[in-house]
């Protein structure tokens, strides 16, 4: 996600804006929106039983954990016991919710990202972790794409989102306010709670594809679940490198959608005095009569 604004040259690889790690995955093969083919007789045996681990792993503890929507739709992904074909998975989504899949060589810039998203197309990186990786990957890979991000893609109301997501993306680009809008996929997208009458559950991909972090943010009394509340989640940091110190819960997707519809010029103007003012909140603080789920 994070990824510096490099123009597309379509073949020009995709770097950090932070550290020099160069990306993995071979983005000579991408055209200019970043899109390329599954390569699906590249996947080895191997690839394979690593996707089926992971699958079953996480399977395993989505009861409980794992909010109602996300189980009920996770079994559209298909076979276990295979890394999915991009095209028969795009054929489902596309007549639930109209929501294509697109594979990609790996992470890519804010502006292809957000264009995809906008008409609706997911990318999703084609490649899958080494077995030494099963618990940890730093860049995401087919298994947190797919399994985290898909299911939801099936819920009307949630993919609707997505979309507004995309769209809202390329005017904060223009409005120079993508750091402010990236915490919102971060908290929702990529690790948001729902609070349901059976008790919090997780909707976040970040969430949803990582072993050990899915108990965690339920379970664990270590960290902050804080009632969302868009312009106090934008003043928020956020950590990459470990489980997260807060969480947001919202109580419902129709609450996420109409919370974000509105235009977010004066939303961003409105967070930025106040981070002037006040400064920005780290993540594990809770402010002062702010409402938390325990
Ligand atoms: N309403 C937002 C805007 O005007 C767009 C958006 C919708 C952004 C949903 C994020 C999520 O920028
Ligand atoms: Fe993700």
């Amino acid at each position: 996600m994070i990824i510096d604004k490099a123009l597309n040259r379509g073949v020009a690889p995709v770097t950090y804006g932070e550290g020099t790690r160069p990306p993995r995955g071979d983005y000579s093969r991408a055209s200019a929106d970043y899109t390329c083919a599954q390569l699906y007789q590249q996947y080895s045996a191997a690839d394979h039983q690593t996707y089926a681990r992971l699958y079953a792993r996480q399977m395993a503890q989505l009861p409980g954990l794992a909010c109602d929507e996300f189980i009920a739709a996770v079994r559209q992904l298909g076979a276990p016991e295979l890394i999915p074909h991009f095209d028969a998975l795009s054929e489902r989504l596309m007549k639930a919710t109209g929501w294509q899949i697109v594979a990609v060589p790996g992470l890519i810039p804010e502006e292809a990202f957000f264009a995809l998203l906008a008409s609706r197309r997911f990318p999703v990186t084609d490649w899958i972790r080494r077995p030494q990786e099963l618990d940890y990957v730093v860049e995401p890979d087919v298994f947190h794409d797919l399994f985290g991000h898909v299911p939801l893609l099936f819920n009307p109301v949630f993919a609707d989102y997505m979309q507004a997501y995309g769209a809202g993306g390329m005017k904060a680009s223009r409005l120079d306010a993508c750091e402010l809008l990236a915490r919102l996929y971060w908290y929702t997208v990529e690790f948001g709670l729902i609070a349901t009458p059976a008790g919090l559950r997780a909707y976040g991909a970040g969430i949803l594809s990582s072993a050990g972090e899915l108990r965690h943010s339920i379970r664990s009394p270590e960290p902050q679940r804080i009632a969302f509340d868009l312009k106090r989640l934008m003043r928020t940091k956020y950590r990459i490198d470990s489980y997260q110190a807060s969480y947001f819960v919202v109580e419902s997707f129709d609450q996420l959608f109409e919370a974000t519809a509105p235009d977010f010029s004066p939303v961003y103007r409105a967070v930025r005095d106040r981070i002037t003012a006040e400064g920005e909140v780290d993540a594990g603080i809770v402010l002062p009569g702010e409402r938390v789920f325990s």
